[in-house]
C-alpha cells in the first residue's frame, strides 16, 4: 500500500499536479564527506548574568568588596569600615567589623546575592571567608541565611558559626543547611560583639555543584550544556572579548590562579542597553579560563577561546581615534604573547613552561588538548584602512611560527553580508585563516531565504553555503553567533526555532565547508537579561530550555558522521520554486548504522512526502522524532519548562520508498537503521 502511495505521488509530481507528494531522493549507498565532530556547539558570554549570577556557582555578589561602589550588593549595620591593605594584591579591599559597644546593637553585613540568593531546603551550602583578628586573640562570626522578605516568625533559614583566631589572614569555612527552599535569601555575617574582626572574600557556594568542584558551576545549568552534547565550546564571548576600551577587554591571564586574587573587570552589558541597565553587573573572573577549559572537557566539547586582537569594540569607538582606542601596530607583542601563553597554559609541559605549570598547580597537569584559537570578535576593515586585518596579519605571523599545530580563526565582522563582510571574506582567505567567524542575528525571512530577503540581504537562507568556495587552503566557516530574531518579537517562541531548524539543513548539507556553528547567546537570567532570545533561561532556583535549545540538541544528537545527497523532486530543496515551505537534509551515522533524514515543514499546510532511500530494501526499524507546537507563538517557561519538547516514536518503514504526511510547522527527524 505504501509503495502504491509513493508511486501515485511520483506520478502526480511528474504530471505537475498541485498538492502533490514531494519526493526526496536520498542515496544511502554513496556515503559522502565527513561531518566535523565540532559541527554544533555552544557560544558562552557573560551577558544576561550568564557567568556571575548564572552558571558560576558563587551566590555572593561583590564578595571581595572591589566594585567601584565597594558596598554594592551589601547592607551594613553597626561599625563597618572599608580597608584597602588586604592580603590579595589585586583585590586589596576588605571590611573591618568592630563592636558597637552597645549590647543589642550589632555589627553586621548582609549580602543580597544576584536578585537574591536561591537556596534549597536540606541542601548543603559552603560558606567561606578570609578573616583575621587584627588585635590578636580569637573572635566568632555568626553566619545566617535569612528570608527577610516573607512574614515568617523566624527569618533564619539556616546558620553556622566560624571561630577566627590570630592576626594572620586565614580561610575559614562552614556548611549551612537551610531548612526550607527560598529563591531570594540574604546572607548575614555578624561581627563578634567584643572583638574586632577583619573579613575578606565572603563566599557561598552550593556543595552540589556540577562534578562537585568547590569553585564550581550551578549543576542544573551545566547539565543542560552537557545534554546538548556540544562539539565545541566558544568562550568568553562576544563583545566582552573586545571591551569598551582596551583596559576593560577580557584578559585571560587575570582569570586564572587563586580566585581571591583575580581582579574584577567591568562588564559592558551593565550599561550597553539603557532599557535594561544593570549597574551592579561586573565580571568577577571566578569563572575563568581554567574553569572554561575544565568545563569543555567535562561536557565533551572542543575548547575554543577567542582573544583580543589589539582592538577595542569598533561599534563604540570611532576609527578616527584609532591611535587612542586600538593598539599601535608595533605594540602588539602583549597580544601575541596572550595567544602563545594561552596555548602553553592549555597544552604545554608544566616542567618547562610557567603557564602550563599554573594549569598543573590549579589541578590539571594533563593538557587540555586545545586545537582552535579565535583572534578578534566582531572586527572589521575600512575601505581605506584595513584596521583589523593589518593587526591580524602581524599576530598570525607570530603565533603560527610558535604554534603551527593550532587552527586560527578570523572573522567576517558583525554582519552576514554587506560592505564589511564583502571586504573581509576574501581577506580571510588571503591571510589563510583556518576558519572565519560569521555572525547573523536575523529575522524569519532571512532564515527562510525568501525572495524578498534575498533581494534585501543577498545570500541568506538554507542555500547560503551552497555557493561558498571550498577547496584546499580555503578557510572553513565557523557560524560563531546566530539566532532567528523574530520580527517585532525577539524571544524564544517556537516559530524562531523552526526557522533555525530549516536553516540548519543548509549547514548540514554543506558540512564540508561549515566546520562548526554555535547558536547565541547561551544563557539568560529571567530578571537580569539584556539580550534575547537565548538558549537557556533561569531564575535563582529553576531553569528551562528554550525551543531553540531543543533544535540545537536535535541537530547535535543526530548529526551523523557523513553527508548523504538529498534532492526534492530531482532538484535542490532550498531555493526550489516548488519548495512548499519544506527543507531537508540527510546524513549517515557510521556508529549507529542509521540513515538520518531531517525534514522541516515551515508552511501552514501538511505536506505529503515520499522518502526514496536508494540502496535500501525491505522493512527497517526506525524512530521518528517530532518537534511541533500548535501555536507558533508558544514558548517554554519556568512554570511550564516542558511545554514544547521533542517527542519520539518507533515505527517500521518499508524501503526503498515510504510516504508520510509532515504536519504544518513541524520538524521531523527519521532515524532508519540501515
Ligand atoms: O551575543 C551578543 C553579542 O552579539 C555578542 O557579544 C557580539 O559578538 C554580538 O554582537
Amino acid at each position: 500500500m505504501k509503495r502504491l502511495n509513493a508511486m501515485l505521488a511520483s506520478l502526480a509530481v511528474a504530471a505537475g499536479m498541485t498538492a502533490q507528494t514531494h519526493t526526496f531522493d536520498i542515496n544511502t549507498s554513496k556515503v559522502g564527506g565527513a561531518i566535523p565532530s565540532t559541527m554544533y556547539g555552544i557560544f558562552f558570554e557573560d551577558i544576561n548574568y550568564a557567568a556571575d549570577g548564572g552558571l558560576y556557582g558563587e551566590l555572593v555578589m561583590n564578595r571581595s568588596f572591589e566594585f567601584p561602589n565597594h558596598f554594592a550588593g551589601w547592607d551594613i549595620s553597626g561599625k563597618v569600615t572599608l580597608k584597602d591593605d588586604g592580603p590579595f594584591k589585586r583585590n586589596p579591599h576588605y571590611v573591618r567589623l568592630a563592636p558597637t559597644g552597645h549590647g543589642d546593637k550589632h555589627t553586621m553585613i548582609e549580602n543580597r546575592g544576584f536578585f537574591g540568593i536561591g537556596v534549597k531546603g536540606g541542601a548543603e551550602y559552603r560558606f567561606s571567608v578570609w578573616a583575621r583578628v587584627p588585635d590578636g586573640g580569637t573572635s566568632k562570626l555568626w553566619i545566617d541565611l535569612v528570608d527577610n522578605a516573607t512574614m515568617s516568625d523566624d527569618q533564619k533559614l539556616g546558620n553556622a558559626g566560624v571561630e577566627v583566631s590570630g592576626k594572620e589572614w586565614k580561610k575559614y569555612t562552614a556548611i549551612i543547611k537551610p531548612k526550607r527552599t527560598f529563591a531570594k535569601a540574604h546572607l548575614r555575617v555578624w561581627g563578634d560583639s567584643k572583638v574586632t574582626t577583619d573579613v575578606e572574600h565572603v563566599s557561598l557556594f552550593p556543595v552540589d555543584t556540577y562534578k562537585g568542584h568547590e569553585n564550581g558551576m550551578r549543576r542544573d545549568l551545566a547539565e543542560s550544556l552537557e545534554q546538548l552534547h556540544p562539539g565545541v565550546f566558544r568562550f568568553p564571548g562576544g563583545c566582552i572579548v573586545e571591551g569598551t576600551d582596551l583596559a576593560t577587554r577580557y584578559q585571560w591571564k587575570n582569570s586564572v590562579g587563586p580566585v581571591e586574587n583575580r581582579p574584577l573587570n567591568e562588564n559592558r552589558w551593565h550599561y550597553t542597553f539603557t532599557h535594561r541597565y544593570f549597574p551592579d553587573y561586573y565580571q568577577s573572573y571566578g569563572l575563568g579560563f581554567f574553569e572554561y577549559f575544565q568545563l569543555s572537557e567535562e561536557i565533551g566539547a572542543e575548547p575554543l577561546p577567542v582573544l583580543n586582537c589589539g582592538m577595542s569594540c569598533q561599534y563604540q569607538n570611532d576609527i578616527k581615534r584609532e591611535a587612542e582606542v586600538h593598539v599601535a601596530l608595533d605594540q602588539l607583542q602583549p597580544y601575541i604573547d596572550d595567544v602563545i601563553d594561552l596555548i602553553e597554559f592549555a597544552n604545554g609541559d608544566p616542567a618547562t613552561n610557567m603557564w602550563a605549570k599554573l594549569r598543573a598547580d590549579m589541578g590539571h597537569p594533563a593538557p587540555f588538548n586545545l586545537k582552535y584559537v579565535g583572534i578578534g570578535n566582531e572586527q572589521w576593515d575600512y575601505k581605506d584602512n584595513p584596521a583589523f586585518t593589518k593587526r591580524l596579519k602581524i599576530i598570525l605571523d607570530a603565533v603560527r611560527k610558535a604554534h603551527p599545530e593550532i587552527k586560527y580563526i578570523g572573522t567576517t565582522g558583525p554582519d552576514s553580508e554587506g560592505d564589511k563582510f564583502d571586504l573581509l571574506q576574501p581577506r580571510m582567505a588571503e591571510l589563510k585563516v583556518d576558519l572565519y567567524d560569521e555572525h547573523y542575528y536575523r529575522n524569519e525571512a532571512w532564515f527562510l531565504g525568501t525572495p524578498e530577503a534575498k533581494q534585501r540581504w543577498g545570500n541568506c537562507g538554507a542555500n547560503r553555503y551552497d555557493s561558498y568556495k571550498r577547496g584546499k587552503g580555503l578557510p572553513k566557516v565557523f557560524a560563531g553567533e546566530y539566532a532567528c530574531h523574530g520580527a517585532g518579537k525577539k524571544w524564544n517562541h517556537f516559530n524562531s526555532a523552526l526557522m533555525e531548524a530549516a536553516f540548519m539543513t543548509g549547514m548540514e548539507r554543506n558540512a564540508d565547508v561549515v566546520e562548526m556553528a554555535t547558536y547565541a547567546p547561551l544563557f539568560a537570567h529571567v530578571e537580569g537579561w539584556q539580550w534575547r532570545p537565548d538558549a537557556i533561561w533561569y531564575d535563582n532556583l529553576r531553569s528551562f530550555n528554550s525551543c531553540s535549545y531543543y533544535v540545537q540538541q536535535l541537530y547535535s544528537l543526530n548529526k551523523g558522521t557523513n553527508m548523504l545527497t538529498l534532492t526534492m523532486n530531482g532538484k535542490a530543496v532550498a531555493g526550489n520554486p516548488d519548495q512548499d515551505g519544506l527543507f531537508a537534509s540527510a546524513v549517515f551515522d557510521k556508529n549507529s548504522g542509521e540513515v538520518i533524514v531531517k525534514v522541516v515543514n515551515t508552511g501552514d499546510k501538511a505536506q505529503n512526502v515520499t522518502l526514496n532511500l536508494k540502496g535500501m530494501k525491505g522493512d527497517h526499524s526506525a524512530k521518528l522524532i517530532t518537534f511541533h507546537s500548535d501555536n507558533l507563538m508558544e514558548e517554554n517557561t519556568l512554570d511550564e519548562p516542558q511545554k514544547i519538547v521533542p517527542q519520539e516514536s518507533s515505527l517500521t518503514v518499508s524501503t526503498p520508498s515510504f510516504s508520510a504526511s509532515v504536519p504544518a510547522r513541524t520538524f521531523y527527524i527519521y532515524k532508519i537503521v540501515k
